[in-house]
């Protein structure tokens, strides 16, 4: 069967996605594509655009996923511009925004799947808490800062819980459901 296309740019992302599908009897490669990234307010928007935008570049199976950090006291920012704040301010910026505020927050994922006969988009969720400090050398992004509802380690400490439990599983668990079906 003809592999799926993931169109990213980011390595630690591809490799999550590459376990998981594999699991549900889908292969994947990766592809680099020069996509841009549109001005939105959530990661479906982001990544819908970005699929169709890949799917009329190259006109095969494919699916992009657009994820963020979104932090409540801070009215969701750094959100769909996590990537930028991170290269900006980096993670201590982010502990320095949070002093004496609250520190809920929750990843976002969403993926966008398209061929030429169907668009599939899922969104899901994972919340959880920023720590004090960086804590943990796992993963990637906000993980050394990130810990899941009722759990005490970071992301970047546990990377089983990361595993079973992320934006990003609970995202691609959902396509592989919604690719099933069809
Ligand atoms: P984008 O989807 O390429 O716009 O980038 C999303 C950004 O959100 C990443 O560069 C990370 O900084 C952050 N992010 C998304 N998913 C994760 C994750 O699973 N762990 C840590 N950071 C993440």
């Amino acid at each position: 069967m003809e592999k799926i296309l993931f169109i990213t740019s980011n390595p630690h992302k591809f490799s999550e996605a590459q376990s998981l599908l594999k699991k549900c009897g889908i292969n994947i490669k990766r592809k680099n594509l020069n996509v841009s990234e549109v001005r939105a307010e959530s990661c479906e928007e982001v990544a819908k655009a970005a699929a169709i935008e890949a799917y009329r570049k190259i006109r095969r199976p494919l699916f992009v996923e657009d994820s963020g950090l979104f932090i409540k006291s801070l009215n969701g920012f750094p959100g769909v511009y996590s990537a930028y704040a991170i290269r900006k301010i980096g993670l201590e910026g982010i502990l320095a925004l949070l002093k004496g505020k609250s520190r809920d927050a929750e990843f976002v994922c969403a993926i966008c799947y398209m061929d030429n006969a169907k668009l599939v988009q899922v969104c899901k969720k994972c919340k959880g808490k920023i720590s004090l400090r960086q804590k943990g050398k796992n993963g990637f992004g906000y993980d050394p800062v990130f810990v899941p509802a009722g759990k005490k380690k970071t992301f970047a400490q546990d990377a089983k819980t990361k595993a079973e439990k992320s934006h990003r599983t609970a995202a691609l668990k959902a396509l592989c459901a919604r690719l099933a079906k069809r």
